[in-house]
């Protein structure tokens, strides 16, 4: 498949692996990239800049392909020193980095002046529109389905999608809750260049985090995500579990009145706990309603052929199946 995202990132598939806090480590995103797709490191998961540089070493031995590195600007207890995060992906030879969270206008000039081509994450259309303006080369749709931080607007990809073919001139990836071929088919059929994937990449043989989840991730479905975080407006979508009903308590307890310090225990330092202690009631983590389309645990290679596999008998069997050739629809190929 050729689409103006496979040409922006010099890849063979339409496929992104968007960053994943203590997921994104080096074996998840070398798996992707040596799969065809984009994968992408997590910057901030490495403490300090010298260990993300370290990171991108290690994963540059395991793969010659095109890979990112997601810097995320959220509101943190601490702020991370950003300039010294791009000087570090600048010299480990990295030239694409997903942003995600706030604008990343402030490091546009840096990242530019290193040659880096900038992908940035948003649920709205008028951020879309923004990163457009600042220079941003794509952009990643995530709609309200997503794992992570949905925003909050609450458009789903169906609305958010067309919306921003409608609006953009860049290339832009749909992201949340996308799965399999029939994800990638629709947003192509929607304005999408290409497809983003966080929960999914999570159960796969790869991705270097504890069996309990992703154990707890093929036994979900997806009425099991919450939201957590929406009187602060920092709405996060989480698999629920103890924790996640605790949080959920002080919340409503609190009502408007909650302070991020009230559920301090339940979001901050859980990642670790979940993802290498396999602690599956730590707290919150986030995961997409995608989590109801998976059932199996495949390499990341299996995963990335079966969709283009499939993508590709859908696009040709399925829906060429509808067009008119006076053949009753009953007996064509479903
Ligand atoms: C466990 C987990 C951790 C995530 N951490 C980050 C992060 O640190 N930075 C970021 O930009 N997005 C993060 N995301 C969001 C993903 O990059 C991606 O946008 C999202 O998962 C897409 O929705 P999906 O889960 O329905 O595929 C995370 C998602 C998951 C599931």
């Amino acid at each position: 498949m050729k689409t103006a995202i496979t040409e922006l990132f010099e890849i063979q598939h339409p496929i992104i692996q968007g960053g994943m806090h203590y997921v994104g480590f080096a074996e998840l995103a070398a798996a992707v990239s040596n799969a065809g797709g984009l994968g992408i490191i997590t910057g901030l998961t490495q403490r300090t800049p010298e260990l993300l540089a370290k990171e991108i070493a290690r994963c540059h031995d395991m793969t010659d392909k095109p890979l990112g590195v997601n810097l995320t600007f959220l509101p943190s207890f601490t702020a991370p020193p950003y300039p010294e995060y791009i000087a570090a992906i600048k010299e480990g030879g990295i030239g694409i980095v997903e942003t995600a969270g706030r604008s990343p206008e402030q490091y546009m000039p840096a990242l530019k002046a290193a040659g880096i081509k900038v992908i940035h994450k948003c649920t709205s259309v008028r951020h879309s529109l923004k990163a457009e303006a600042i220079g941003c080369d794509a952009v990643s749709v995530d709609g309200f389905e997503c794992g992570g931080h949905p925003g909050e607007d609450d458009l789903p990809n169906m609305i958010l999608l067309p919306r921003a073919a409608d609006a953009l001139k860049i290339p832009f990836v749909a992201s949340g809750g996308m799965a399999d071929a029939r994800s990638l088919v629709a947003a192509l059929a929607m304005g999408a260049a290409g497809m983003n994937m966080g929960t999914r990449f999570m159960a796969t043989r790869e991705a270097p985090i504890h069996d309990n989840v992703k154990k707890a991730l093929v036994a979900a479905t997806e009425l099991d995500t919450r939201l957590v975080m929406r009187p602060i407006r920092n709405t996060e979508r989480v698999l629920k579990n103890a924790g996640v009903d605790r949080l959920l308590e002080i919340e409503r307890e609190k009502g408007a009145n909650l302070k991020i310090e009230d559920i301090h225990e339940h979001v901050a330092g859980v990642y670790p706990k979940v993802m290498i202690d396999g602690d599956m009631d730590a707290g919150a983590w986030s995961c997409g309603m995608v989590v109801g389309l998976i059932h199996d645990v495949p390499t990341v290679k299996e995963l990335i052929d079966r969709i283009m596999a499939d993508a590709e008998r859908l696009i040709r069997d399925r829906l060429t199946g509808f067009l008119d050739d006076g053949k009753p629809a009953s007996r064509k190929v479903a």
